[in-house]
């Protein structure tokens, strides 16, 4: 190495130390105690226009505080919990939980991570249950869209909108969405400690497929062991507050720890898509104003009711501009057995017998026309309802966006365990016993719990049933609905040799790559 350079490491290394030890500044300290936050982040207290909006902020991923830009919101003022209950209540929400006593989800009246709003509002103070989930769209009408995206590209870009709600403070670990937002806080305070994504590789991210899009870093952000994780020593940081009644740009892939503090937090997150360039030519007759968001399209939104559609992939630059340039670039144009062999490349982990049948209602889905095959007129031609319903196909549904969540909560291998430990202590199985600990022990609700007692003991004239009826068969008739719903798992192996697969195929094809975003990284 260059004496030059050793000098140089040398004095990046001690600088991080302190002078009589060798223990790093800011070792167990909370994130952020190693230097002084020094990245510093624009405020405003007017909103820009479009315009100015993507060329100084969203072009480069440069975050922004927008000062009072949520006060005008009919939900700033209108969203206590008393009006929420009265207007609103019987709609359903995800929840999650701060996760302090165990691992648990909270249990709302409609199972596990989910409650209708009433329900949580009745009881939110004193658990530790907090709404991350769609906005239902009922209530789209009283949020309006900041000015910045009323026009351009942005005017179709909405992907998804976020409802945040929780009561006595909590915080999140640190992280990265794949999506830009506009998060607005209606009620409550949020301290924000943000890193830029030039900084990842020294964030000690978890290992995750590489074709997430999310991602989130190993370090306890209350204790950052900096021996353990020496790199985060090197990391630059932001620290600011963001107050009821301001919003913030978060740009995509950027990363974030945020502390709610207060009694009650309520933001709302308008998420969209991945933007690469802007197109302003609507700008000057579009108006550019506060707009309610129930006068925009959102590509995913939710009723309030029945399956989310949660973490789903932008419908244009996701959907519509990939298979744009399949069906240009294949001879035959885009058939079922193309996406067949795109799923195969994309879910390596999973059988050719699942890939088929998800190729096959996918394909359907998109070929409205029945031709059989699509060229890049058809594609052009798609709604976001058709795309919507291939996507549904294609990507794998996220399990705790349907109501049938609790078959891949609780795994049928810690159910069976759990039946043969207590019928081996008791000789046998009773009705009570079983759904007690099917409750306590694996954290499930009486309703799953009494749907496999019940098959348990199916054609039997008693309520329980002795250890030596307890066949491996029963026990599999029994947790039918756990079994069917076990997914392989991509491992890193798979994970590296689908990252070769899928540069030689972009290679062929010529589809920009939006997946993977880690790949892309500025110098430091
Ligand atoms: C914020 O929450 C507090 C406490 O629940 C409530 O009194 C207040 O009205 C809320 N403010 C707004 C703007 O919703
Ligand atoms: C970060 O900001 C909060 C308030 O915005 C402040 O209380 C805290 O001391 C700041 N932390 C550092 C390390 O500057
Ligand atoms: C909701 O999701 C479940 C599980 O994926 C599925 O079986 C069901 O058909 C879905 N319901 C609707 C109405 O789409």
């Amino acid at each position: 190495m260059d004496p030059v350079w050793k000098f140089v490491l040398l004095l990046a290394v001690c600088g991080s130390v302190t002078g009589d030890s060798a223990i790093p500044v800011g070792h167990l300290q909370p994130l952020g105690g190693h230097r002084p936050p020094d990245v510093p982040i624009d405020e405003l207290h007017t909103i820009p226009h479009p315009r100015e909006f993507w060329d100084k902020y969203v072009k480069h991923e440069k975050a922004v505080i927008l000062r009072g830009a949520a006060k005008n919101s009919p939900s700033f003022t209108l969203w206590t919990d008393e009006y929420l209950k009265d207007n609103y209540g019987k709609l359903e929400v995800r929840l999650e939980g701060k996760r302090e006593k165990h691992s648990w989800l909270p249990i709302g009246v409609k199972g596990i991570g989910r409650d209708t709003i009433e329900h949580f509002l009745d009881t939110y103070h004193d658990s530790d249950a907090y709404i991350v989930s769609q906005l239902p769209t009922d209530m789209y009408h009283e949020v309006l869209v900041q000015p910045c995206l009323t026009c351009g590209s942005f005017r179709n870009s909405l992907v998804e909108i976020d409802l945040w709600m929780s009561s006595n403070g909590g915080s999140s670990i640190l992280h990265k969405d794949a999506f830009n937002a506009i998060n607005c806080l209606y009620n409550g305070t949020k301290h924000w400690k943000m890193i830029e994504r030039k900084y990842e590789p020294l964030l000690h991210k978890a290992w995750e497929p590489s074709r997430e899009i999310g991602g989130y870093s190993e370090v306890n952000v209350h204790q950052v062991d900096l021996l353990q994780h020496p790199n985060m020593a090197k990391v630059r940081w932001s620290n600011f507050t963001i107050h009821a009644g301001d919003c913030l740009y978060l740009p995509k892939s950027y990363w974030h720890q945020v502390e709610s503090v207060g009694d009650v937090n309520l933001a709302v997150a308008l998420l969209f898509a991945r933007l690469e360039e802007f197109d302003d030519s609507d700008c000057d007759t579009q108006k550019v104003e506060y707009t309610p968001l129930s006068d925009f399209q959102v590509m995913w939104d939710w009723p309030g009711f029945g399956n989310m559609t949660m973490g789903h992939m932008d419908l244009e630059m996701g959907a519509r501009e990939q298979l744009y340039e399949m069906a240009e670039d294949s001879e035959e144009g885009l058939t079922q057995d193309f996406i067949f062999q795109l799923l195969k490349l994309e879910m390596p982990e999973f059988d050719d017998e699942f890939l088929l049948g998800k190729a096959e209602r996918g394909f359907a889905a998109l070929d409205v026309n029945s031709k059989g095959s699509l060229d890049s007129d058809d594609i052009k031609a798609l709604d976001w309802d058709t795309l919507g319903a291939f996507i549904l196909e294609y990507e794998n549904q996220e399990p705790s966006n349907t109501e049938l969540f609790e078959y891949s909560y609780t795994t049928a291998e810690e159910i069976m365990d759990m039946i043969l430990k207590l019928a081996k202590k008791n000789g046998q199985l009773t009705r009570s016993d079983f759904i007690h600990a099917y409750m306590t022990q694996l954290g499930g609700t009486e309703k799953f719990g009494t749907e496999i007692f019940d098959r348990l003991v199916e054609g039997q004239d008693e309520d329980m049933i002795k250890i030596q009826d307890l066949t491996v068969e029963k026990l599999e008739y029994a947790l039918e609905n756990w079994l069917i719903r076990i997914k392989p798992e991509m491992t890193p192996e798979m994970d590296e040799e689908y990252q070769e697969r899928m540069k030689e195929f972009d290679r062929k094809i010529g589809v920009p790559n939006v997946a993977g975003d880690a790949q892309k990284h500025t110098e430091l």
